[in-house]
């Protein structure tokens, strides 16, 4: 028997399960469905000319794209099916009528369709891997708390597509010229979905008047630790080829207010983490801030920790990152960071 029989029957013992989908075949939208995902989203895919010559870290940062947007497609698919079904917690829209949630989160699934649909084209045109879907999990009970969890993966998605702008431009090329005006635009389009679900919660729509930046690595493990299920991206979905790191598990466990404070943390421990002393904070568009780590204590593959929180230091409301890191740093980018993060990120929200 060939070698590689013996690893589909291995394969198929493990019987995975089929890679996320919707009926109108995305992440590969039936060119006879497009149309319909269109008028849905209310408006079209780019029409302009495609890159057809990326840099490596061009390709990289558009897969990482199209990896949380793919993500972001079956969140707001779930939700929106949970609400149509009017499952129990998804009845009470705080005030919004039903038939405008529907078509709000219609809308919302089909624009994060294309915008998957789009990075996945640009991928293609540069003659790039594209990116395929994974399974994925949806942590959250009720609407509420549901649309509490977009805004937070909205925050961190939008700091990082800031960082996507910086990798295309210095790119240079087709990548500054074609990808940095695009990339603005998806910016502005998921900063109206922000604004929407900060309303939504009762909070001022705008959060703060620069918006807390982040990076590849941050970003590619807040969707890994909270949204995917285990091991449910095959090779063949390609997301493996983007090289991102894997860190821990790094969630406080104190509600944080904007003030100074001190924060309470749970970490999955790691050898690596015995050298990690150090928290760093991302918020607003400001220099990393790091303060040391106390009161450790480890039991098991966990440990817990306390770290201050120096809120009035000049943070921002809305999203603020932790990482625990092996470094005091000092730190000049989210990027350099994240090269010293051990566990992360922390998702600290402050109204
Ligand atoms: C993964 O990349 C290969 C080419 O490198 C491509 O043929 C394949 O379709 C990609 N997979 C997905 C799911 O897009
Ligand atoms: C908050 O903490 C920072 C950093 O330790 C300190 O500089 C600042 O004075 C503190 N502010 C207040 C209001 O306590």
């Amino acid at each position: 028997m060939h070698f590689a029989a013996l690893f589909s029957i291995a394969a198929a013992g493990l019987a995975a399960a089929a890679p996320f989908s919707l009926p109108n075949g995305f992440p590969n939208i039936k060119p006879g469905n497009l149309a319909h995902t269109q008028k849905t989203a209310g408006g079209t895919l780019p029409n302009t000319a495609l890159p057809t010559d990326l840099k490596k870290d061009a390709i990289a940062t558009l897969q990482l794209i199209a990896v949380n947007e793919i993500f972001e497609v079956s969140y707001f698919s779930t939700l929106y099916d949970n609400v149509v079904a009017g499952k129990e917690g998804y009845t009470d829209f705080g005030g919004l009528d039903k038939d405008y949630v529907v078509k709000s989160l219609a809308a919302i699934r089909a624009q994060e369709e294309l915008h998957a649909a789009g990075a996945n084209a640009i991928l293609k045109s540069a003659g790039a891997s594209t990116i395929g879907a994974c399974n994925y999990k949806f942590p959250a009970t009720d609407f509420k708390s549901a649309i509490a969890l977009a805004a937070t993966f909205t925050d961190v998605v939008l700091g990082t597509l800031s960082e996507a702008q910086q990798t295309f431009a210095l790119d240079g090329g087709q990548a500054a010229s074609g990808l940095v005006p695009l990339v603005g635009s998806i910016i502005a389009q998921e900063g109206e979905q922000d604004g929407a679900f900060r309303l939504i919660q009762r909070k001022t729509p705008s959060a703060a008047p620069f918006l807390t930046y982040s990076s590849g690595a941050f970003a590619f493990n807040a969707v890994a630790q909270n949204f995917l299920v285990p091991n449910s991206c095959s090779a063949s979905s390609n997301v493996s080829e983007i090289g991102l790191p894997s860190f821990k598990l790094l969630t406080p466990t104190t509600t944080p207010q904007a003030k100074n404070m001190t924060l309470d943390y749970t970490t999955t421990y790691s050898d690596a983490s015995a050298q990690a002393n150090h928290i760093v904070y991302i918020s607003g568009v400001n220099k990393p801030v790091v303060v040391p780590i106390k009161s450790v204590s480890k039991k098991g593959d966990s440990a817990t920790f306390q770290a201050e929180f120096p809120f009035d230091a000049g943070f921002s409301n809305g999203l603020t990152l932790a990482a625990l890191t092996t470094s005091a740093g000092p730190f000049d980018s989210a990027a350099a960071v994240a090269d010293k993060t051990v566990a992360g990120p922390g998702l600290i929200e402050v109204n």
